[in-house]
C-alpha cells in the first residue's frame, strides 16, 4: 500500500501563503468554435481529419465549447480556489493566415477572458504557443521555415500589445520537444511529418523564435515575467547495464537538455549532439547556436517516469516507456511522484533557474459519473496528493518552486487520443457540455483554499 497524506490542510501547510495553485489548459483542447468569428484553420483542424490520426476521428471543432462558456469556466476556476489559470492563445484565431490581417473578434475573446479572470481574482498566465499553428503557415513550411522566427515575433507583439496592460505572466512555448519530435519525426501530432532532419530544424527554430518572442514581450510589457514550459519526465535506465545507462543518458540529453541547455545559455549539449549526429538526424541540417532564453522562470511539465532500454548500442535504437509491473495511469504512464521531486532538485542544481513553476501535472483515469451524480476519482486525488507532496519535498530541499498548475480544469481533447482520455478535475459530458466537479476537484479546492 502506498503511504501518502491526502489531507489537503496538512499538505497546504508545507507551502508559503503566496504559492500559486492553478489550472492549466490549452486553446485547441478546450475552445471549440473552430470555424467561428473569423478563426483561421490550424494544423490540428487539418491533422485531426486525417483518417486514423485521432481515436474515433475526434476533432477539436467543439471540444469543451469554452469559447462560449468561458464565463462559467472562470467561475469554476474561482470556486475551486485557484489563484492562477494557464491558458494558450490560438494563433489562427487572432491572425487567421498566420501573418498579416488581425482578426479583432479573436483578440476580443482573449480580452474578455483576461478581464473575466482578473475580476474573479485569478492571475492569467498566457502561453503563446500550444501547438495549434495556423495551417496557412504550415503551407509555407511551418516551423521548419526559418522565417517562423519573424512570424512568431510579430504574432507575439500583437498579443503583447493587446493584453500586456493586464497580463504580466507569459510563456512562449509549451513542450517544444513534443512539438518538434512527436509532430515532425514520429508523425503522431500535427502536422504529422516523419522526418528527423525536419524535426531538428523545427527545434532550432523554436529556440530562436523563443528568443525573438521574449524580446517582443519585453518591448511591450516592461514588468513581464517570461517563462517556457519544458516537459521533463524522469528518465531511468531499464537496468544498470552499460548499454541501458548510456541509452538513458543519450535520450535525456538529445531530448530534454536539447532545449534546456540552449535556454540557459550553453548551446546544444554534446552528448545529445553526438547521438543525433550518429543517428543521421542532422543530415543537411545547419544548426546555429541559439541565443539564451532570458527566462524569469522555468515551467516544468511532469507526468511520469520513462524507462529506457537499449536494443543495441546504436543511438535511438531504444525502447522508451513504462517499466513492467509498475503503477500506471489510463495513458499507460508510470506513476512516479518521487521522480517529480528528483527532477525539480536536478533541474535546480543543473540550471539554477530563478524560479520554477510546475506548469502541468495530472493524470488520466476512466472516470464515470456515478448514480449519486458524483465522480469518485480517488486514483486522481491520490496522484495529485503524492505529486503535490513531492513538490513540497523539493521546496524543503531548497528548490525555488513558486506554483503548481494541475492539468487540467476540464476533461478535454487529448490530441491523438481525442476525447477517450480524461485528465480533468472537472468532468465534462461531451454530449451536453455539462460540467461536474470530480472528487479530486473538491480535494484540490481544499488544498488551494487552505493554502491562502
Ligand atoms: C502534455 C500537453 C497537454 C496535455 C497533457 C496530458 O504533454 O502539454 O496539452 O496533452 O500532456
Amino acid at each position: 500500500m502506498n503511504e501518502f497524506a491526502t489531507s489537503p490542510a496538512d499538505l497546504a501547510r508545507r507551502f508559503p501563503a503566496d504559492f500559486e495553485w492553478g489550472f492549466a489548459a490549452s486553446a485547441y483542447q478546450v475552445e471549440g468554435a473552430a470555424a467561428q468569428d473569423g478563426r483561421g484553420a490550424s494544423i490540428w483542424d487539418t491533422f485531426s481529419r486525417v483518417p486514423g490520426a485521432t481515436i474515433n476521428g475526434d476533432t477539436g471543432d467543439v471540444a469543451c465549447d469554452h469559447y462560449h462558456r468561458f464565463r462559467e469556466d472562470v467561475r469554476l476556476i474561482a470556486e475551486l480556489g485557484a489563484s492562477a489559470y494557464r491558458f494558450s492563445v490560438s494563433w489562427p484565431r487572432v491572425i487567421p493566415a498566420g501573418t498579416g490581417a488581425v482578426n479583432r473578434r479573436g483578440v476580443d475573446f482573449y480580452d474578455r477572458l483576461v478581464d473575466e479572470l482578473l475580476a474573479a481574482g485569478i492571475k492569467p498566465l498566457l502561453n503563446l504557443f500550444h501547438w495549434d499553428l495556423p495551417q496557412a503557415l504550415q503551407d509555407r513550411g511551418g516551423f521548419a521555415n526559418r522565417e517562423i522566427r519573424g512570424w512568431f515575433a510579430d504574432y507575439t507583439a500583437l498579443v503583447a500589445g493587446a493584453l500586456g496592460d493586464r497580463v504580466t505572466d507569459w510563456m512562449t512555448f509549451n513542450e517544444p520537444a513534443v512539438f518538434a519530435f512527436l509532430a515532425h519525426a514520429d508523425g503522431i501530432h500535427a502536422p504529422g511529418a516523419r522526418d528527423w532532419p525536419t524535426a531538428m530544424r523545427v527545434a532550432d527554430n523554436e529556440l530562436h523564435a523563443h528568443a525573438s518572442a521574449v524580446a517582443a514581450i519585453r518591448a511591450a510589457v516592461p514588468n513581464a515575467r517570461i517563462g517556457v514550459a519544458i516537459d521533463v519526465n524522469q528518465v531511468a535506465p531499464a537496468t544498470d547495464s552499460d548499454d541501458d545507462v548510456q541509452a538513458a543518458a543519450q535520450w535525456s540529453s538529445a531530448r530534454d537538455a536539447w532545449f534546456l541547455d540552449p535556454l540557459f545559455g550553453r548551446g546544444y549539449p554534446s552528448v545529445g549532439l553526438e547521438a543525433h549526429r550518429a543517428a543521421g538526424h542532422l543530415e543537411g541540417v545547419e544548426l546555429s547556436t541559439p541565443p539564451s532564453g532570458d527566462l524569469d522562470y522555468l515551467g516544468l511539465n511532469y507526468y511520469r517516469r520513462d524507462t529506457v532500454r537499449a536494443r543495441s548500442d546504436r543511438p535511438f535504437d531504444w525502447e522508451v516507456g513504462a517499466a513492467s509491473g509498475v503503477e500506471l495511469t489510463d495513458m499507460g504512464w508510470h506513476v512516479a511522484p518521487d521522480g517529480l521531486r528528483d527532477v525539480l532538485v536536478d533541474l535546480n542544481r543543473e540550471y539554477s533557474a530563478k524560479e520554477i513553476v510546475v506548469s502541468e501535472n495530472g493524470a488520466a483515469y476512466r472516470d464515470v459519473v456515478e448514480s449519486d451524480g458524483r465522480v469518485h476519482d480517488g486514483d486522481r486525488t491520490a496522484y495529485l496528493a503524492r505529486h503535490v507532496s513531492a513538490v513540497g519535498d523539493a521546496l524543503a530541499a531548497g528548490v525555488p518552486v513558486t506554483g503548481y498548475m494541475a492539468w487540467s480544469l476540464l476533461d478535454n481533447f487529448e490530441w491523438s487520443f481525442g476525447y477517450s482520455k480524461r485528465f480533468g478535475l472537472v468532468h465534462v459530458d461531451f454530449s451536453t457540455q455539462r460540467r461536474t466537479v470530480k472528487d479530486s476537484g473538491k480535494w484540490y479546492q481544499n488544498l488551494a483554499s487552505n493554502g491562502r
